[in-house]
């Protein structure tokens, strides 16, 4: 293992700041072994990309091949724990005076691991809602049709899950807005940050005055705007920050 560097200037603004906005992606799920989106074909669904299958299109002209795609991804994430970085941010929670996480992940593996203020702005798998309502429903895979009819009014159920063309739920973008504008240090950890508005929340973050640190094992377009830039993975990185910054130690849990 690479030997992590952490800015003693970060572990300051960390053990002081009042409020911290964490935004999260695929990067801190890979190690719980949860495949990223692109990464996640199979030889059964190689013939398809998933930015064909996740659409609203897709759901109108085949919902029971779009229903059946995200059961098979579902099933992928079953098996997935936790891991020390999802663990290290439920720390972090219970040290900052006010926190806010971000998730553009849909695994539900923050809230597994226990964290409490999680903004999901993509949705989460392993809830399904009303294609005509939008009446959420949880547990999918507990219904045998593919897809299942919403018990009230009959229409489709689909996955819970913001699809391409489709806009963020709007108190989830609200929420996660106010937490960027209002906080004073913004880590972001594992993202790629291209897709809006994860590329903008670390920048709204900066101009209101807070220092954007960055968590990832490769530079991103954010990299150059970022005050502090570690690079290393999330489930080395966060224990390690976390042990220092507050003296927990992760793996003697
Ligand atoms: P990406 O797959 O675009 O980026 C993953 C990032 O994680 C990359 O920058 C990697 O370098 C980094 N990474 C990989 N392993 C890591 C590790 N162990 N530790 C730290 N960093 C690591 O995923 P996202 O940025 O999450 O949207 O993608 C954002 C959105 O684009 C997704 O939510 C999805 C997709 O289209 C929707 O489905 C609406």
């Amino acid at each position: 293992m690479d030997e992590i560097v952490i800015p003693s200037a970060l572990i300051q603004s960390l053990r002081t700041a009042s409020r911290v906005a964490v935004l999260t992606g695929a990067g801190i799920s890979a190690e719980s072994g949860v495949p990223t989106f692109r990464d996640a074909q199979s030889v059964l669904w190689a013939r398809y990309r998933p930015e064909e299958l996740a659409t609203p299109g897709a759901f109108k002209r085949d919902p029971r091949l779009v229903w059946e795609w995200y059961e098979w991804r579902r099933n992928l994430v079953t098996d997935a724990k936790p891991n020390l970085g999802h663990r290290s941010l439920v720390i972090m929670e219970t040290q900052v005076p006010d926190f806010t996480l971000i998730t553009q992940n849909v695994d539900g593996l923050h809230q597994m691991a226990g964290s409490k203020n999680v903004i999901e702005i993509h949705g989460n798998m392993h809830r399904s809602k009303c294609s005509n309502e939008g009446t959420i429903f949880d547990q999918p895979e507990l219904y045998e049709d593919k897809p299942p009819l919403c018990p009230d009014c009959g229409a489709y159920l689909r996955p819970d899950v913001v699809w391409f063309g489709e806009s963020l739920p709007p108190e989830a973008l609200q929420a996660s807005w106010e937490s960027a504008q209002n906080c004073d240090l913004f880590l972001s950890i594992g993202t790629s940050a291209l897709v809006e508005p994860a590329a903008t929340l670390p920048l709204l973050a900066q101009e209101n005055g807070a220092e954007v640190a960055e968590i990832n094992i490769q530079e991103t377009r954010l990299t150059p705007h970022a005050s502090y830039f570690i690079v290393g993975s999330a489930a080395q990185v966060l224990p390690e920050l976390v042990k220092i910054t507050w003296q927990v130690d992760m793996s003697a849990e």
